[in-house]
């Protein structure tokens, strides 16, 4: 149904776009299963002669993580057997000039495609993204076009739907791969319980893809933003932003009520929420409360309480599948990675089938030492492998796609 690599011709000036969308610290992108994953296709085009210019994203406009991809391009390189040049431009001058000193063997990284306003009009057909200036600009430098970005592939970005519509068009191993492996958990029918574990700070995400998992799933465990929220509909004084807090919360719950208010309605007796929360007490140590104790939201909160995991665990041991998707907690600080790793644990601990589903949620699996065999799936994506859930189609899938 796609071009795959196998059906590029040799020595291509090529075009490829990658999803290195990380952890940011100090500025600085965090090494992440993604840069290993794509590094392997990056290496394939480099091996068998291409020149290879990378497009990629980091962040979202607004955000802390929204920053330069200049520190990719050497995360990525030590995945690799040579250097990533990077130039801070995508199709002005300076990218116009990298790209044309790119020769066989080259690796060049442009700079995040969402400093351009052209990229994210979200509202444009995939033919308006390929009249955009960004596209005609970009196309005519080169042979073909690879996406391999199947983590963004739920977002009608030009740098994902424009390009194929201007350019030859051919799907990277990486895409293809976690194409398959999610389309074949969303066809695959289980005769025992499905669980679902979903928390993480993309809160949209997750809550329009319960909208549509109802028949998938049997049991819901809910933790990070989305636990909050899910609380603050069900009537507890959470989900709501502090004076200096992230700003996760309102927005998101204002934007989101309707649904919630929905799925609680519909089906809120599958939907497990926390039951005791953990945040950073006086002295800087973990401390923990029961949620009916909160009388106001005066702290941030950081984890679900042992209480919470206490619950969730049982649903766990006695599934058929189990699907996680986003971290219940602050893993990356050992204080509150508990509910995380406990959640992960007892996954890894039972026989079910199990996909774990988000870059970041993948990562803890090796942080914390949980055996990637015990896992049937790690996948680098998140929303994309919760839109695939839903059987909603993808955009970069419905770009590349030859039928
Ligand atoms: C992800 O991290 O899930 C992808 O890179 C998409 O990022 P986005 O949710 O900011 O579009």
């Amino acid at each position: 149904m796609f071009q795959t690599l196998d059906d590029l011709a040799p020595d291509q000036r090529l075009l490829v776009r990658l999803d290195l969308n990380a952890p940011i610290e100090d500025g600085r992108a965090q090494d992440h299963r993604r840069f290993e994953r794509h590094a392997d296709t990056v290496q394939e085009l480099v091996d068998d002669g291409h020149a290879v210019v990378l497009m990629a994203h980091q962040g979202r406009p607004g955000r802390d993580t929204f920053v330069s991809l200049e520190s990719h391009a050497d995360v990525l390189a030590s995945h690799l057997d040579r250097a990533v040049s990077f130039v801070d431009d995508v199709y002005g001058d300076d990218a116009l000039s990298a790209i044309d000193d790119t020769e066989r063997g080259d690796v060049l990284l442009l700079e995040n495609v969402r400093f351009l306003e052209d990229e994210e009009l979200g509202d444009r057909s995939p033919e308006d993204h390929a009249r955009s200036e960004f596209v005609q600009t970009l196309a005519p430098e080169f042979d073909a076009y690879v996406n391999d970005a199947y983590s963004a592939a739920h977002r009608a970005h030009a740098s994902i739907v424009g390009f194929p519509q201007a350019m030859d068009a051919y799907a990277g191993r990486v895409m293809v791969d976690e194409y398959e492996y999610n389309t074949s958990i969303e066809r695959r029918d289980f005769d025992g319980k499905v669980t679902m574990a979903l928390g993480g700070t993309k809160a949209e995400d997750v809550i329009a893809a319960m909208d549509h998992l109802d028949e998938t799933v049997d049991q819901f465990l809910l933790g990070g933003v989305v636990g909050e929220l899910f609380l603050r509909s069900a009537g507890y004084p959470v989900g709501y932003d502090l004076p200096d807090g992230t700003g996760l919360y309102d927005d998101n719950y204002e934007k989101n009520e309707a649904i919630i208010e929905r799925v609680l309605d519909e089906y809120g007796d599958r939907i497990a929420l926390p039951e005791d929360m953990a945040y950073e007490d006086e002295s800087g140590d973990r401390a923990e409360h029961d949620v009916d104790d909160i009388d106001e939201k005066s702290v941030s909160y950081m984890d679900v309480g042992h209480g919470t995991v206490e619950t969730y665990a049982p649903h766990i041991e006695e599934s058929e599948a189990v699907l996680v998707k986003g971290a219940l907690g602050v893993f990356e600080d050992e204080r509150f990675n508990y509910g995380t790793i406990e959640v992960l644990r007892a996954v890894a601990d039972s026989d079910c089938f199990s996909v774990v589903g988000g870059g970041d949620t993948s990562r803890t699996v090796t942080m914390y030492d949980l055996g990637e065999e015990n896992f049937d799936h790690l996948s680098i994506a998140g929303g994309a492998y919760l839109r695939a859930l839903t059987g909603e189609p993808l955009a970069a899938v419905e770009a590349l796609r030859q039928e």
